[in-house]
């Protein structure tokens, strides 16, 4: 036992240093953070924080080894409760810490998880707390490995790692790059941020569990010359939260976007793309195989006809240039109207009679469900509220962050999408 694990009260009262947000996506579920003797467990710390920041509240394990890198005393301030390292912590009332920690956990995550521990597990070893908790669990079990390149290629940790998956246990990573001895290769330890969004992938209910969904999002932008050019007012939120939230559903998602300041979601691939041709263009080269189809992008409705290839200057006395329009595609009508091509979705942008001028646009454009932004100034904004429009009529999804409505949304999609691919 360490210095700061004596020391502490052994009561679990202490106030968490951070409040967790009840609306956050990890709100009501209770973690075991086991933490390994690795290097990597510096950003075990963030980690923490990161998942409580996200409504879940964190009690950490510890192995001795790891103590030698991170004190428990930091993960005892992080997460304002006291850290456990001993099989015979004398904290706990019955003596039975190896059983009591883990009762009430929604999931174990271990990260770092090193060679030798995930080989622990494997093989049902139980010799110190954490690999004892891990044993008698009756939740989850996550591991992050974390470890050099030849040790995560060795035979014998792909073994461990086989078994590993095949009793049920979600690996998350590792990711690939520079490590800490100072080769380059696979056994990176995924970073917080990544395994926070892994650890909210794994609680999300897998109603698209083998689905692949086109996702359109963002703004078109369509050139004036090669400096300017016309564009919206959309971020592309909106449309980034419904691709990551079809692929915590279990999909396999490909998110085609405007110019966006957005970072892709983890697992999804994006296609970049500026004028609303190119998006067309980028779907239809997406779109064989596609169950769903989701078009979120606000599609500028015209290009310039008469785009300037060379800058275009002012003259004496000239006035301002005469731009020409022309009107472009229609990219989620053409969808809509493929023989035998996926599911439809589209969003309405309109700023007065959203029922009515919604439901005759998803006549118009043919498709079975269409999505109206409640309210004007969506555009930016972190929440919304939705109107759902089918032939049935209408549901709202009342307002709430645009990351929780695009999980209720698909939800019901889910709900509405055929079995089989339509
Ligand atoms: N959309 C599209 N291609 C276009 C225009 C719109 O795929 N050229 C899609 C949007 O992604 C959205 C839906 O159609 O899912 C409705 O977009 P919206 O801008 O509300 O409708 P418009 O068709 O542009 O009609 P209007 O601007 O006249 O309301």
């Amino acid at each position: 036992m360490t210095d700061a694990t004596a020391s502490s009260s052994g009561s679990s009262s202490v106030p968490s240093p951070i409040a967790p947000p009840a609306d956050g996506e990890l709100a009501g579920r209770h973690l075991l953070l086991g933490v390994t003797g690795g290097v990597a467990a510096f950003k075990a710390c963030e980690l923490a924080r990161e998942l409580q920041r996200r409504g879940a509240t964190v009690q950490v394990a510890m192995t001795d080894a790891a103590t030698k890198f991170i004190g428990t005393a930091t993960f005892q301030a992080l997460t304002g409760r006291p850290v456990y390292t001993d099989a015979w912590d004398g904290r706990i009332d019955n003596g039975m810490p190896h059983i009591d920690l883990s009762r009430g956990a929604d999931a174990i995550l271990v990260a770092p998880a090193t060679a030798d521990f995930m080989a622990k597990v494997a093989h049902g070893l139980a010799d110190d707390l954490l690999s004892t908790l891990v044993l008698a669990r009756d939740c989850p079990l996550l591991v992050a490995p974390a470890m050099n390149r030849q040790m995560w290629s060795a035979a014998a940790t792909q073994r461990n790692v086989a078994t590993l998956r095949a009793d049920g246990v979600a690996v998350l990573g590792p990711g690939a790059g520079e490590q800490a001895c100072g080769e380059t290769g696979d056994g990176r330890m995924l970073e917080a941020q990544q395994l926070v969004e892994e650890t909210i992938a794994f609680f999300a209910p897998k109603q698209l569990a083998g689905r692949r969904v086109l996702v359109t999002a963002g703004p078109t932008f369509e050139p004036i010359d090669p400096v300017r050019g016309i564009t919206n007012l959309s971020s592309g939120k909106m449309g980034y939260a419904i691709a990551r939230a079809c692929r915590h559903a279990g999909a396999e998602v490909v998110l085609v976007s405007g110019p966006t300041a957005l970072d892709a979601p983890l697992g999804v691939r994006r296609v970049d793309v500026r004028s609303a041709r190119e998006m067309l263009a980028a779907v239809q080269a997406e779109l064989a195989g596609q169950d769903l189809f989701v078009a979120v992008a606000a599609v500028a409705d015209w290009r310039v006809a008469n785009a300037s290839t060379r800058k275009l200057k002012k003259t004496e006395g000239g006035g301002p240039p005469a731009l020409e329009f022309a009107q472009n595609p229609d990219i989620l009508a053409s969808v809509a109207s493929m023989p035998g091509g996926p599911y439809c979705v589209g969003f309405a942008a309109e700023t007065e009679d959203l029922e009515a001028n919604a439901q005759d646009k998803r006549r118009r454009k043919g498709v079975p469900l269409l999505v109206g932004n409640i309210g004007q100034a969506t555009f930016g904004r972190d929440d919304n509220e939705l109107l759902l429009i089918d032939a049935q009529g209408t549901t709202t999804l009342p307002r709430a962050s645009k990351t929780r409505l695009a999980a209720a949304l698909v939800g019901e999609i889910a709900r509405r999408l055929p079995q089989a691919r339509c």
